[in-house]
Formats: structure tokens, sequence, C-alpha cells
């Protein structure tokens, strides 16, 4: 499951390469929706399921213990401090996300916004039922999976430096 997958590059991407799982993916833009169901229709990729609205609301409504994988790349930072509370990862929602993972499913956040990062990383460390994938704690290279978005490349053009995480969800 994908939050915010913006214009699709990704979810398109991870579908194609895995034509076995069933995918997810939720986003408020409705350019971004067309986008990325042009992408599937191109690829004739048809393990996708576009929820088009607003994730955190859905997500209240699922049942736990859903999804293998949580992706959220380059969430939107709201960087002025009036506006952090605005931000996806929160105390709440993170224990909602965990919650929603299989046990042993992973979270992964990706962010070019170092404060949301050490926020990001804050929040998910207090969250019991996840632990930290990185040896050591901290951020962790790159998942395999993520490849290059139009945001990431934004950050890069912006000289900004590309943060990791990965957390898994406990047995039990
Ligand atoms: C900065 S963009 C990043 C898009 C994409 N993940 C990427 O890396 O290119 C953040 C995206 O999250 C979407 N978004 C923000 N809040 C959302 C929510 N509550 N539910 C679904 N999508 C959301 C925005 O519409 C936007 O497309």
């Amino acid at each position: 499951m994908e939050i915010g997958f913006g214009n699709g590059e990704h979810l398109a991407h991870f579908a194609a390469r895995h034509p076995d799982w069933g995918c997810i993916g939720a986003e408020v833009h409705a350019p971004g929706v067309g986008a990325l169901l042009q992408r599937l229709e191109a690829g004739s990729i048809d393990n996708v399921r576009v929820l088009h609205g607003d994730a955190m609301a859905w997500i209240e409504t699922l049942p736990p213990a859903l999804f293998a994988l949580i992706v959220i790349q380059f969430p939107d930072p709201w960087p002025k401090k009036r506006h952090h509370k605005r931000r996806l990862l929160q105390e709440a929602s993170a224990k909602r996300l965990a919650d929603l993972l299989v046990p042993g499913g992973e979270l992964q956040f990706a962010t070019d916004w170092e404060p949301y990062a050490q926020h990001a990383l804050t929040v998910l460390d207090a969250t019991p039922s996840l632990e930290n994938l990185a040896p050591g704690g901290g951020f962790s290279p790159p998942p395999e999976n993520r490849i290059p978005t139009r945001f990431e490349r934004r950050g890069e053009a912006l000289g900004h430096q590309v943060f990791d995480l990965r957390f898994r969800r406990r047995p039990g």
C-alpha cells in the first residue's frame, strides 16, 4: 500500500515488478490518479487498486494486519512549525499504520526534508509494535524497490539529502 503516490511512478514500477502482489495506492490529487491509471494501462499492469481520496481517513476504516508493505515517499514536508500537525506521520498515525501491517510487514518512509526525517525517526522509534531495520538504529540505505521519483529529483536538484527509514512490525 502506498500513501500519496504522486504521479504513480513508484507504484506502477513496483506492481510491474511484483505481478503476484496485490497493490493499492491512495492519492488525493486527481491528476496524479490519472497519471497512475495511464501508466497502468500502458504497462498492462492489472494488480493495482486505486483510492482517489484521503488515505488517512481511509485507513481508519480498515481492519488490522492487512498489508505486507506500506510505503510513504516524499510526503509533503509542511516545514512551518504551525503546520507540523498536518504531516502524515504523527504518533497516532504511526500506531495505526503499524496495526495495518502483518507481523513481519514493513513500513518504508523517505523524505528529503531533514527535520521531517528526524521527526519520523522519533515517532517510529516510539511505536512499540515497530522495530527499526537499520543495523544500530537510525536511517537505512534505500530499499531496493525505491526508484527516483519526481519529488526525489526535485530534492536532489535543490541539493537535499534523502533519508530512508525502514521499520518492521514485530510478531504478535
Ligand atoms: C510531495 S508529493 C510526493 C509524491 C510521490 N510520493 C513522489 O515521491 O513523487 C506528496 C503527495 O502526497 C499526496 N497526499 C498528501 N496527503 C495525502 C492524503 N491524506 N492522502 C492521500 N494522498 C495525500 C499529495 O497529493 C501529493 O501527491
